[in-house]
């Protein structure tokens, strides 16, 4: 498993204002949209491309576009979807399938509630939306799911993760060179209620507030 925690002095200047308590939710979206187009540009290095060639208007050229099948984008329910935007504007073309995945807090679980992904993945690039790598227990689950459905390779972008998490998922998925992390932070550790520390408090809540 490959982690690439983006060093960029705009990721982390636009992270420190999602950190900062006193953003607002507008604001917070606004910016974790802006953020994830910035870890989507490393996320998207080994975006699969096949040549073509194209003629501007002094001569031919070559060049490339975005091969067949098409990146998925998978953004896990809810948090997830805030990561959306700024991933697409980015890769407009790439597809979208849905995930909801819950998890039971005792046993620490991760169940599937919604599934909207292709049954068979296979040989698809699969681009994974999920906030806050924390537990990491989700997380492991997605991957195994499009794994299982024959994606060539995984990547779940992560605004922030905690190293516990890291941990897990390198447990999982250690040896593997098709699965990789990318987050603008690794934080120093998780609280007695699963909460990043210092992290940005609970996503979903500072994305669209409490319900
Ligand atoms: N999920 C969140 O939204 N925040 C955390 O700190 C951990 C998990």
């Amino acid at each position: 498993m490959r982690v690439n925690v983006v060093d960029h002095p705009l990721v982390a200047h636009k992270l420190t204002v999602l950190r900062d308590e006193r953003t607002d939710s507008p604001t917070f979206r606004r910016l974790a949209e802006e953020l994830v187009t910035l870890l989507a540009y490393e996320a998207t290095r080994s975006v699969r491309t096949e040549p073509v060639r194209v003629r501007t208007p002094v001569a031919g050229a070559n060049g490339v576009h975005l091969a067949y099948p098409r990146p998925l984008v998978v953004p896990i329910l809810r948090a997830g979807l805030g990561m959306l935007e700024g991933m697409t504007r980015l890769v407009p073309t790439a597809e979208v399938g849905f995930l909801g995945m819950l998890r039971d807090e005792t046993t620490l679980v991760a169940s599937t509630y919604a599934d909207r992904l292709p049954e068979d993945a296979t040989g698809r690039q699969v681009f994974v939306l999920d906030p806050m790598l924390a537990t990491g227990g989700t997380l492991i689950a997605a991957i195994e799911l499009l794994l299982a459905r024959g994606a060539s390779d995984v990547t779940a972008i992560c605004l922030l993760a905690a190293p516990e998490g890291l941990r897990r998922l390198e447990a999982a998925f250690g040896g593997r060179v098709d699965v990789t992390v990318v987050t603008a932070a690794v934080d120093e550790r998780l609280n007695d209620k699963g909460y990043i520390v210092p992290g940005l408090g609970d996503a979903g809540d500072r994305l669209y507030g409490v319900v």
